[in-house]
């Protein structure tokens, strides 16, 4: 049975939320392989706004078990309060539904306050994501099976006293003292150790059983620490590499799914191109509500960078692409594509006229004005990958899904 991954084609938000979420309702298996709570997708249960952050969206689907594979980093308390909201919404859960990898590093709360202190400002979601994977790499991390260690209490007293001394140093201020984080955190870590465990052999058993699986990418192949804008990107592997790292099995990953919006948006600092800090862009965050999901901060806007994606395709060995918010542009009279960068690295861009009417009733690509076929043909063969589905507003009918290339 088939395996499929889904990632970011740019620096995350691409609306992979409603794609992975379409694609779970056919799966056993949502395994969420990099990244915390830094990421964040809406969704609507029983009239209730719930965000997930860490939790993968197949959640929302009865039959599917959801993993929260070892290359990600698990906010504790964060995702207790997530559950909660699930649970608020009728979805309680279990060890049958989630399950979090024991080798998995822990963000605790003082990886989040240093987050706010420390570092070059690239504008990070200030949830911790970086000191923890710093940690890690630095091979002093907090793993979810340390909780079984006996001396539990003196690794988190440890982690205190080397930040409270590290902080100190650099002119930071003092951390929370240990009464003031330490026995909350020990709740949350209690509370979700029964999801706790080898979730690589679990992956393995239900793959080798020929169960479908789907791997959840978060953030963009833009983002991601080798491959992205260095040094403005997020501290994990968010391109196809991760899949295997953060997993610990070998999956053939049949399908590799790179999601791209019509046009781009990115939130932090960073190079950008293509951004348009004018009234173009502001016209495109009002009509594609771009303002992020875990922070709420405006996202910048600009055109579809065509060789930025082609470069994704080429680190993701991407076989079927999804372009979404193509209805974000039908206003326009003008729409933009780079196609290339002159000497002095500025975009050139090719125009197409825009369609200036609304898609909401195409069912087909042949439905789509024929101006707005030009542009997805030309993506199209600029890119060298075929478009499985075109996503033409947020409800879950608003997809065009070519048939013969979905898993
Ligand atoms: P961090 O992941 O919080 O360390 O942030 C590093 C960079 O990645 C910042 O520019 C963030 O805005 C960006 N980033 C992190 N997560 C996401 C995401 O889910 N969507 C878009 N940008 C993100």
């Amino acid at each position: 049975m088939a395996v499929a991954a889904v990632l970011g084609a740019q620096w995350g938000d691409e609306g992979k939320g409603k794609i992975v979420d379409l694609l779970a309702q056919d799966m056993s298996l949502v395994i969420r392989f990099q990244g915390g709570a830094n990421a964040g997708h809406t969704v609507y249960l029983a009239g209730q706004k719930v965000v997930l952050h860490q939790i993968p969206s197949g959640i929302l689907h009865e039959c599917c078990l959801n993993i929260i594979g070892n290359g990600c980093v698990v906010d504790a308390p964060a995702l207790i309060a997530e559950m909660q909201q699930l649970d608020n919404a009728g979805f309680s859960i279990d060890s049958t539904r989630l399950m979090i990898s024991d080798r998995a590093h822990l963000v605790t709360p003082l990886h989040r306050w240093l987050d706010t202190r420390s570092g070059v400002d690239i504008g990070t979601t200030g949830r911790g994501i970086g000191p923890c994977y710093e940690d890690k790499f630095a091979r002093r991390g907090i793993r979810l099976l340390d909780f079984r260690n006996s001396e539990w209490d003196q690794v988190l007293h440890n982690h205190h006293e080397r930040i409270r001394i590290m902080a100190d140093s650099c002119g930071f201020g003092l951390p929370p003292e240990p009464s003031q984080w330490i026995p909350r955190f020990n709740e949350s870590i209690q509370q979700i150790s029964s999801l706790s465990g080898d979730t690589a052999q679990i992956i393995e058993s239900m793959h080798k059983r020929g169960k479908p699986v789907l791997l959840e990418g978060a953030q963009g192949t833009m983002l991601d620490i080798d491959h992205g804008t260095y040094p403005y990107v997020t501290s994990s592997s968010c391109s196809i590499g991760g899949a295997f790292t953060g997993t610990g099995v070998f999956l053939p990953l049949d399908f590799r799914i790179g999601i791209f919006k019509a046009y781009a948006t990115r939130v932090g600092s960073g190079p950008f191109t293509t951004e348009q800090d004018n009234e173009i862009g502001k016209h495109l965050r009002e009509t594609g509500q771009e303002y992020g999901a875990t922070t709420g901060r405006d996202r910048r806007c600009g055109w579809l960078d065509i060789p930025l994606l082609k470069l994704s395709c080429r680190i993701n060995g991407f076989n079927r692409m999804v372009i979404t918010k193509l209805d974000c542009l039908s206003e326009f009279e003008v729409i933009r594509a780079a196609i290339s960068t002159d000497k002095q690295g500025n975009p050139v861009y090719k125009d197409f006229e825009g369609w200036n009417c609304s898609l909401s009733t195409c069912m087909s690509r042949t439905d789509l004005p024929e101006k707005c076929q030009l542009y997805l043909d030309f993506i199209e063969s600029e890119i060298d990958v075929p478009l499985a589905a075109i996503s033409i507003g947020p409800e879950r009918h608003q997809i065009i899904l070519e048939k013969s290339l979905w898993p």
